[in-house]
């Protein structure tokens, strides 16, 4: 596995790649790697010729307030991983290759970045987008893989890929969860025992959504009523938001019809968790 810390050596790389006639998947993470990313590893492996993880906190896509500083990091960990996993190359650029002096380009995805997450996370979108374009161009990618538990994101990549003509295949790949449910985050570990207990209500309240839909509930506001109520019961967690939308607008629905995501934000002490469920009925 090579690791390459530059743009321009990274950008030559994928170049003699290209020459020799390889597709070439990218799976663009911020490290802290779990079994969430090791299934987008494998997938790409699956699919590509060579295939490259980048580790990058992107510093453009946190808040002020956020755990920039403190996202948790361990490279020596995250390259053992990939090293078994077989790929090919590590990108692992400082933030000055990503974003030299005068920087000054970001990439705005109206009208779905202020959704959902985006609402409590101003500039968190345009920061992904931007980042993942530069990574594109750096990389130069045939597939890139994302996870399903980051639904806007998906959804944000993919129409940037589709407005701005790139040649990408943007895959989107399922949710891994733990034994009990939870969907697997690098955030998850931030919690406490008591709070990495408790937010289990997560997939808890996701499953009896589904339930209730394989019941007949077509009610959009009752059924996110009925979310909202088993997460109120747990008393660690906070609802950030709760809501079922189109998953190509994200505007919410009023009807449970066609495809609709479920989707979920709660903080659980300092720690915001996401998770969702697509339903197509
Ligand atoms: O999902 C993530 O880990 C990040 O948002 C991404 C896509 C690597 C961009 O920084």
């Amino acid at each position: 596995m090579k690791v390459i810390k530059t743009v321009s050596t990274m950008k030559a790389l994928a170049r003699e790649w290209r020459r020799e006639g390889k597709r070439v998947g990218l799976v663009p993470t911020m490290g802290y790697l779990h079994e969430g990313h090791l299934s987008l590893v494998r997938e790409s492996r699956g699919r590509a010729d060579v295939s490259v993880v980048s580790i990058f906190v992107n510093p453009t896509q946190f808040g002020p307030n956020e755990d920039f500083k403190k996202y948790p990091r361990d490279l020596g960990k995250d390259s053992a991983y990939l090293r078994e996993a077989g790929i090919d190359g590590l990108f692992y650029p400082e933030a000055s290759e990503i974003y030299p002096p005068g920087y000054r380009t970001y990439v705005d995805i109206e009208g779905l970045q202020d959704r959902l997450c985006g609402r409590s996370r101003p500039g968190h979108f345009r920061g992904v987008a931007t980042v993942v374009l530069k990574l594109f161009d750096i990389v130069g990618p045939d597939f890139a893989f994302f996870g399903a538990k980051d639904a806007q994101q998906v959804l944000i990549i993919k129409r940037m890929a589709a407005d701005l003509n790139l040649d990408v295949e943007v895959v989107t790949c399922p949710i891994v969860r733990e034994p009990d449910g939870l969907a697997l985050s690098s955030r998850n570990a931030y919690l406490s025992p008591g709070e990495r207990k408790a937010a289990r209500v997560l997939s808890t309240s996701l499953r009896w959504a589904e339930k209730a839909v394989g019941a007949g509930e077509r009610d959009a506001e009752r059924l996110v009523a009925g979310i909202r109520s088993i997460l109120e019961a747990e008393p660690l967690a906070r609802i950030d938001y709760a809501e079922a939308v189109d998953p190509e607008t994200l505007e919410p629905v009023a009807e449970i019809h066609g495809e609709v995501l479920v989707a979920l934000a709660v903080f659980f002490g300092a720690t915001r968790l996401i998770d969702n469920l697509r339903l197509n009925v």
